[in-house]
């Protein structure tokens, strides 16, 4: 009796503001970090830091604050970001098994549902990246199958930048292209004309589904799930965009298995075929259609958008830079001349080329948090506890511009990358494909297509402005870092 004229009393309100403060308790005891996790700041109940900006100035500021291990806040859960050079050297080399494997994205677990290679663990893992890691190298006769396909797409970029003939242009999707094709080559064994509509789509949704990963919406997905899947907003676009790039995937493969020849494997997808033969009987290693979709889609979604905005940002820098563009020229005349292409042999005898292509891509710095890597296991990394399954972000721009690394860490300057001597000099923080076990798997393909159509460009053209649009050295962030859209003329030389 004496209950029930207590709970009379008690109106709707009360009842509200008993159920938050619930809540409030149920969010801080379920929220609070373990003993010597990474410290990190305030942050709100039920969202954490969602609302802070991941922008350079304000996690500038919490590095200075926080250390090179610090957390942040995101929903009920805690991801810990760890930069500069030493820090990151020792999450990801000194510790080589603390910190490879993925975490599980929502949003990216629509689409790649922790199979194939990128977003995947454990063994799964270990067999797709071994068997693409094995075909990329036996790909044709060894390097040279790759080589010379790459050769031939830096005619066929030429070409296509001739036919400007000297009018301002946005290279944008031809240079997205030109790579597109590279992987299209060892997965599919043909590549796409410029003008093919159909290969045209599939870049720009790709492009927009990785410019709309960096979104507000994108990241609240992976926050709140259950709620945000129902909402519209970009979210619903990537998961859209994706679709189709599998649909389109798939469709090749279909066609694949039309006229597969297994005496005469043409491509990744041909080989791939032969193995799910082979694997029949192990289940475990995960060699099927379903996965083989997901493996392409994570050779083009890894190896496309990094790539191409490498060589955006390579164009970008020539232009501002033109005696710095005038030297790599006199290089290539020196040791190619102009009656030939260029190739990999010709990289030991051009530091400064090699040099310049290396600082492009430390200030370029095109995968600025890398990919998100998850904790193996329990791992104390600076004197902190982090528990297994934790998320971590090895930030690579606090690697790349260093300031205990690089003389100048913020000025595009080459000899970063020389010696007294002029000749190449190694540097140990140079880690745009980050490193570890979970190092970037195409790093030796990107690392031929800078080289090749970087050299080929600039033996045929020189790059300059419209007058009076220098293109801005200031990028957009998002999940990659990528020059604003601008326009160059290629005046043949
Ligand atoms: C300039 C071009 C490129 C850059 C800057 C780049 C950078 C990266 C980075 C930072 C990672 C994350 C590594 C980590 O988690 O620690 C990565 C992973 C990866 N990259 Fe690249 N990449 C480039 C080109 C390519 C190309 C051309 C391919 C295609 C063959 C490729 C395939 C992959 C794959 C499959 C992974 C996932 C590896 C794994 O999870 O085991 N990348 N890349
Ligand atoms: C990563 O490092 C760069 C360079 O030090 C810094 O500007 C940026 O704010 C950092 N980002 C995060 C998320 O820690
Ligand atoms: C590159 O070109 C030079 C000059 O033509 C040649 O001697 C060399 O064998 C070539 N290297 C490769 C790997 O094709």
């Amino acid at each position: 009796m004496i209950l029930q004229g207590v709970l009379d009393s008690f109106d709707v309100k009360c009842w509200l503001f008993f159920i938050f403060v619930f809540l409030l308790v149920v969010d801080i005891v379920r929220s609070r970090p373990p003993p010597k996790f990474p410290s990190g700041p305030w942050s709100l109940p039920f969202l954490g830091n969602v609302f802070t900006n991941l922008d350079f100035k304000t996690m500038d500021k919490m590095a200075a604050d926080y250390g090179p291990v610090f957390s942040l806040r995101r929903g009920s859960e805690r991801i810990v970001f760890i930069s500069g050079y030493k820090m990151v050297k020792e999450a990801l080399i000194n510790q080589l098994h603390s910190f490879a494997d993925r975490p599980i994205t929502p949003l990216f677990y629509v689409t790649f549902k922790g199979i194939g290679i990128a977003l995947s663990n454990g063994d799964m893992w270990k067999n797709q990246r071994k068997f693409a890691n094995t075909h990329l190298r036996n790909f044709g006769e060894g390097k040279k199958g790759l080589e010379h396909h790459i050769q031939l797409e830096s005619s066929f970029l030429c070409e296509a930048f001739k036919e400007e003939q000297g009018r301002g242009f946005n290279p944008h999707f031809m240079l997205n292209n030109a790579v597109g094709n590279v992987i299209s080559s060892v997965v599919f064994g043909h590549r796409f004309e410029y003008s093919d509509e159909n290969f045209q789509k599939l870049l720009r949704l790709d492009n927009e589904a990785v410019i709309l990963a960096g979104s507000a919406m994108a990241q609240l997905y992976d926050v709140f799930p259950n709620i945000v899947k129902h909402l519209p907003g970009p979210h619903q676009t990537i998961n859209s965009n994706y679709r189709q790039i599998t649909d389109f995937l798939q469709q090749e493969i279909d066609k694949h298995k039309e006229d597969w020849d297994p005496e005469n494997p043409r491509d990744y997808i041909d080989t791939y075929l032969t193995e799910i033969n082979k694997r029949k009987e192990d289940p475990t290693a995960g060699f099927n259609t379903e996965t083989l979709v997901i493996c392409t889609l994570d050779l083009f979604e890894a190896g496309m958008e990094t790539a191409a905005t490498t060589l955006r940002w390579a164009l970008v820098y020539m232009m501002n830079y033109p005696e710095i563009q005038k030297k790599v020229q006199a290089e290539i005349d020196k040791v190619i001349g102009q009656s030939r292409q260029p190739n990999m042999s010709d990289r030991t005898n051009m530091p400064y080329t090699d040099a310049v292509i290396h600082e492009i891509q430390r200030i370029g710095n095109v995968v600025p948090l890398g990919f998100p890597k998850m904790a193996s296991k329990d791992a104390t990394l600076g004197g902190y506890f982090i528990p297994k399954g934790t998320t971590i972000h090895t930030n690579l721009s606090s690697v790349l511009f260093d300031k205990d690394e690089w003389e100048t860490p913020y000025t595009f300057n080459p000899e970063h990358f020389l010696d007294s001597d002029g000749q190449f000099r190694r540097r140990d923080a140079f880690m745009p494909f980050s490193a570890g076990k979970r190092v970037c798997l195409g790093e030796n393909l990107a690392r031929m297509e800078l080289f090749l159509y970087f050299t080929t460009l600039l033996q045929r053209f020189s790059l300059s402005p419209v007058p009076g649009a220098m293109p801005t050295l200031e990028g957009v962030l998002g999940f990659t870092y990528s020059p604003e859209d601008f326009l160059v003329r290629a005046l043949p030389r």
